[in-house]
């Protein structure tokens, strides 16, 4: 693990504030293995911590305010004050994961709590790619509200802080579901975590010590905080709009009860398998809908307003906007749950070429299904599988970032040799930082000053 990052972060803190921090935070970034957009929905991911994270050195101040230097953007000292509702920076601004994940903790605290709730001073040292799919944003809002937390040594539950820090993240404008704060806050070295959600769960998953992950950055910046924030939100409320569509057609087959995310039918009253929920979702839904005929569907145009209104889609987008694809994302969602199953049950019987293939078929699923690809990462797939990959495939929220690669640890030097050698792809893409192997890292935690 890189204790650099953290000795970098300690020995800035004194350099700005003169004096020592009083602890530190580290918290890993994530890579995903599969099931994407799967959480949100109430269906299991299976993703990994890994040794790439965020340090934060810090030291509590009288007062309330909470002073931040972040290293990878630039060295100028930001602050805001503790607040029940703080302000925002800019929409992007790093301080913002900051606020979320501190205001996260204020949010769970009574009012006498949250009023003695005093700020700190922080340096903030990491070295995940940003905008890369990897979760450089959740690992800094739990880093974050981890150091608040330390600040006033209370301690919270990890699975109930990983509840909070999913709603916290919601702050900076995605509507997402809570995989990327649980595994940052659970993860273990040598494993994968399956995770369920609703409620939160978490079972370690013992990865085969044979085999690499290796990530290769497509370099195309999946911007959370622009367009591809609109078009995960978009994703959400096609989801959430399959939903409802898909009660109405339980409720025409005699069921009285509701589910409100897809997930919900594996528990009771529904009982449904994995392998039935897939076949409702690919029977029951028409591909795309034209936000007419969803009106229609649902009856009431203020149903489906007000679901675009809480993936903050404003307005009718009438039906020269966009098409709803309810039934393609879907099918994606609940194949997608088919697999993180049993992938689990591959990697527990070390049975990778099949992993492989389940991985191959999640992103053909994610591309053509749920549309979150680009063809940097479509190209970049390919080559991988090319270069002697058992399986690969985007990970993440998409749009560009990473993809996932597994690849025969006795083979890592020759598969990135070829990668990086690929005649297909630019220089940009094909130097050392950006194909690298990771390894699974253990979860969030606290260290001295050394
Ligand atoms: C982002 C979100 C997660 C999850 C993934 C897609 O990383 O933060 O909650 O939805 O996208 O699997």
């Amino acid at each position: 693990m890189s204790d650099s990052l953290l000795e970098r972060a300690a020995d800035e803190f004194r350099r700005q504030y003169g004096i020592p921090a009083a602890f530190c935070v580290r918290a890993p970034g994530r890579v995903n293995l599969l099931g994407e957009h799967t959480d949100y929905n109430g269906l299991p991911v299976l993703p990994m911590a890994i040794d790439r994270c965020i340090a934060i050195a810090a030291r509590p101040r009288d007062g309330r305010r909470v002073r931040a230097v972040g290293l990878d953007w630039g060295h100028e000292i930001e602050s805001f004050e503790l607040a029940p509702a703080i302000p925002k920076h800019p929409q992007g601004h790093w301080m913002n994961y900051i606020k979320a994940g501190m205001q996260g903790i204020l949010a769970k605290l009574c009012p006498d709590e949250r009023e003695g709730m005093t700020g700190c001073d922080m340096v903030i040292a990491g070295n995940i790619p940003a905008e890369a799919g990897l979760s450089s944003s959740s690992a800094l809002v739990v880093a974050s509200a981890m150091t608040l937390l330390h600040v006033h040594h209370r301690t919270v539950g990890r699975l109930t802080l990983a509840e909070w820090m999913a709603e916290a993240e919601w702050y900076v404008g995605t509507r997402g579901g809570g995989m990327d704060q649980a595994v940052c806050l659970l993860g273990q070295p040598d494993h994968a975590l399956q995770i369920d959600f609703f409620p939160l769960r978490a079972q370690p998953v013992s990865w085969p010590k044979e085999y690499a992950v290796v990530l290769c950055d497509s370099g195309v910046r999946a911007k959370k905080s622009e367009s591809a924030l609109r078009a995960y939100n978009f994703r959400s409320a096609e989801c959430r709009l399959a939903a409802r569509l898909l009660n109405q057609a339980l409720a025409r087959n005699g069921w009285e009860s509701q589910f409100q995310r897809l997930g919900d039918l594996l528990r009771p009253p529904f009982h449904f398998s994995y392998t039935e929920i897939r076949d409702l979702a690919e029977s029951a839904l028409r591909d795309t809908y034209r936000y007419s005929e969803l009106v229609q569907a649902l009856g009431e145009e203020s149903r489906v307003i007000e679901i675009l209104r809480d993936c903050s889609i404003p307005g009718d987008p009438g039906d020269s906007g966009p098409r709803f694809h309810c039934g393609k994302r879907y099918r994606h969602v609940a194949r997608e749950a088919l697999r993180v199953v049993k992938s689990r049950e591959l990697l527990d019987r070390g049975e990778m070429e099949a992993f492989g293939e389940l991985m191959l078929e999640g992103h053909a699923s994610a591309r053509d299904d749920f549309e979150i690809s680009c063809p940097p990462l479509d190209q970049l797939v390919r080559i991988a599988m090319e270069s002697g990959a058992v399986g690969a495939r985007l990970t993440g929220a998409g749009f560009g970032g990473c993809t996932v690669n597994v690849v025969r640890r006795d083979q890592v030097k020759e598969f990135l040799a070829a990668v990086r050698s690929h005649p297909g792809l630019p220089p940009s893409i094909t130097h050392p930082g950006m194909i690298f192997p990771v390894n699974a890292a253990p979860a969030a935690a606290y260290y001295p000053i050394s």
